[in-house]
């Protein structure tokens, strides 16, 4: 079919066959269908959607796009996990090492940065020396001996995804739900995982806002995941607010270190531990929920998990030295605080507004070619439900000037909605399915 006639159909709402959306997909990859066509057809996907069937194709036509990792030479249950993205969610960096820790094997392809949310890598890369782009073949000897790699996709591990994400990026279709499947279940499925849990974000911080829509994302992940005969477990998981205090890559590496020496923030502990509970579970290993969560609590009070991030770190060529002594890092030239001009309670976060100033601090790209300056962001220091009186600290900022600073002050504080009565917080985890 012509490009220009599968655009059409989908213009009409109406529903792609298998083979089309596969020879749609293939031509893309092999340089046959230029961005623009491939960027109407987004845009018609955005705003008719996709059936199930249309998804699997889809998914499949994507995965098998690229390398597949063949992992079947394990002969262990071997889990990952997904988060569909949010602001401060650098859960992947305590649950990756923790999971390992409690015997799981964990191959993790992970994201850069999109939009305001973090990505994974990015977060990785703040490390000195640590490498995520490792070959298909090196992830494979990494999971093989160490059960653990968290690497980048390689460009020969679903190249559709690598080349639609960055259109979608700058065609305003990132939050369509067979889309964000597409690409999310292509890339772990070719990680050659038996499990996924998936960390489906929602709120004002997340690609899907309202309740119903991330629902209906969690629903469709979970059914057409299943379809690749993988187990599936959805989480739904508050975005409202920051996960965390810290948002910027070394900052949140930081934050993750204290979690795995046993500290740190509790609703990241919390979310962290439910979702790596789930990768237990799933894997055979423990299948009470509750004793499951109880041997990860004391993986993380003992040293295990740090030890096994530790580790992965220098598998991953990564300084160790900067682990052990993150106060050896390169600080930001402007740490200031944001003192609160009014009393009352926090009622409300602009969590987007939130990844945004990291973003513009440097934290984040605006442009594809963006270095990522790995030191700035924010530390928030009250959060929803909070009692804030005037000159309480209500942020540290960390900037490389003093015009960044006052920006990022700025909105930092339009970002926040105070109330006079107290304010009870959202659940942190709504469902798992
Ligand atoms: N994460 C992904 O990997 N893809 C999306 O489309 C959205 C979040």
């Amino acid at each position: 079919m012509l490009a220009v006639n599968f655009i059409e159909q989908k213009k009409q709402g109406k529903e792609h066959k298998p083979e089309d959306i596969k020879a749609f997909i293939d031509a893309y990859v092999r340089g046959d269908i230029p961005d623009y066509q491939v960027s109407a057809w987004l845009m018609a996907v955005n705003f008719q959607g996709m059936t199930t069937h249309e998804i699997v194709a889809l998914t499949d036509a994507m995965l098998n796009s690229g390398e597949r990792i063949d992992l079947s030479q394990i002969d262990k249950f071997k889990t990952d996990k997904h988060s569909t993205g949010g602001v401060g969610d650098k859960v992947s960096l305590i649950l990756a090492p923790l999971a390992k820790a409690a015997g799981c094997v964990v191959p993790m392809i992970s994201g850069r940065g999109l939009g305001h949310s973090g990505g994974t890598l990015d977060k990785l890369e703040s490390i000195p020396g640590f490498k995520v782009g490792v070959s298909c073949k090196e992830f494979t000897q990494l999971v093989t001996e160490n059960s653990l790699a968290m690497g980048s996709q390689t460009k020969s591990i679903v190249p559709a995804d690598r080349k639609m994400y960055a259109l979608r990026d700058v065609t305003a279709t990132v939050k369509s739900i067979p889309l964000i499947c597409g690409s999310i279940l292509s890339k772990k499925i070719a990680e050659g995982i038996n499990g996924l849990v998936l960390d489906v974000k929602t709120g004002n911080g997340a690609f899907m806002e309202e309740y119903s829509e991330s629902r209906k994302l969690a629903e469709t992940l979970k059914q057409v995941g299943e379809q690749f005969g993988i187990k599936v477990k959805a989480v739904i998981t508050d975005m409202n607010q920051p996960l965390g205090n810290a948002v910027g890559n070394w900052l949140e590496v930081v934050e993750c270190i204290d979690v795995l020496k046993g500290q740190g923030p509790s609703d990241l502990i919390e979310v962290t531990l439910t979702l790596t509970t789930w990768m237990v579970v799933m894997s055979g290993i423990e299948k009470n929920f509750e004793k499951a969560k109880d041997i990860l609590r004391e993986l993380l009070a003992k040293g295990k998990a740090y030890e096994e991030f530790e580790n992965m770190v220098r598998a991953q060529k990564g300084d160790v030295e900067y682990i052990k002594h993150p106060e050896n890092y390169k600080q930001a030239a402007v740490i200031k605080e944001v003192l609160a001009e009014s009393t009352g309670y926090i009622k409300a976060m602009d969590t987007e507004q939130i990844g945004m100033i990291s973003l513009n601090l440097g934290g984040g790209r605006k442009l594809i070619t963006d270095e990522i300056v790995p030191e700035v962001g924010l530390i928030v220091k009250k959060k929803i439900g909070d009692k804030v009186e005037i000159g309480d600290m209500l942020c540290l900022i960390h900037a490389n000037s003093e015009s960044d600073f006052e920006t990022a002050k700025a909105n930092y504080l339009q970002s926040l909605k105070l109330d006079m009565k107290p304010v009870e917080p959202k659940p942190l985890i709504y469902e798992s399915f």
